[in-house]
């Protein structure tokens, strides 16, 4: 087995536990403008129908459960403590649920966040405007979510981890969206072998190595078998 795997998850590695997508037919993205409600703009111009999205989005995920490929991840992480770093665009809680320990790049609909003072905590299943932040007490409480033209979460970590990585995995992402989708870039700077999982061809599959195309609860535990197998 490689020394150290990073591996990108996407909206694909959670598409078969019910949870959409966001640019695949039918994808969210299809269905709302990323201006009304994934912008601080949108936010600020009218956080109830921003808040509404994300409520919506916590209880989908909340009532969706993982499926084989989170837990085939979590299996892999488990049997290689240390080696196995999981980095997801994902914000729901599929990854954790499996038991595996996930950096998300792009907060956690389970989190609220005040926009005053930073403080984090676990976010009710409804947030609304004007919600007071249980720290400061200000009025500025929003989902804990990174939105377009914002910085995701901890790029430095993530930098180290792709210049250390032998080999670097990403499932289920579209490579639509940076920095996300340089990672491959990264990793093959680095000199790792890299390897796409995905149901179909994403906008950065010529900078992989090889390709193993199907659905992620499939493709993904084939994989893991065939790694620890090494
Ligand atoms: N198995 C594997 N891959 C799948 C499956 C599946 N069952 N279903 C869909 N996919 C793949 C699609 O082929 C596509 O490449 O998942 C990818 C989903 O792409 P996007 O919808 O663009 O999702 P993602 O790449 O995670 O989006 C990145 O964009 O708007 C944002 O912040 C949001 O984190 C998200 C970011």
């Amino acid at each position: 087995m490689a020394e150290k795997i990073v591996i990108l998850t996407g909206a694909g590695i959670s598409a078969e536990s019910g949870l959409g997508t966001f640019r695949d037919a039918d994808g969210l993205w299809s269905q709302v403008r990323i201006e009304d409600v994934a912008t601080p703009e949108a936010f600020a111009r009218d956080p109830a129908r921003v808040h509404a999205f994300y409520n919506m989005r916590r209880a989908a995920a909340a009532a969706a459960a993982p499926n084989p490929a989170h837990h085939a991840l979590a299996r892999l992480q488990r049997d290689h403590p240390g080696e196995v770093v999981i980095v997801t665009q994902n914000v729901d809680d599929l990854h954790g649920r499996a038991g595996a320990e996930v950096l998300h790049m792009h907060g956690a609909l389970a989190r609220a966040l005040c926009a005053s003072c930073g403080e984090t905590w676990a976010a009710p299943p409804e947030m609304a405007p004007g919600d007071p932040c249980p720290a400061c007490e200000r009025p500025a409480t929003r989902p804990d979510v990174v939105w377009f033209g914002e910085m995701p979460h901890r790029l430095d970590d993530i930098a180290d981890h792709l210049a250390a990585c032998s080999l670097f995995a990403a499932i289920g992402t579209s490579g639509a969206v940076y920095p996300a989708a340089g990672f491959v870039r990264e990793a093959r700077a680095a000199g790792a072998d890299t390897v796409e999982l995905n149901l179909g061809a994403s906008d950065v599959s010529p900078l992989f190595h090889r390709r193993l195309t199907g659905p992620a609860s499939r493709v993904v535990p084939d994989w893991v078998d065939t790694l620890l197998a090494q």
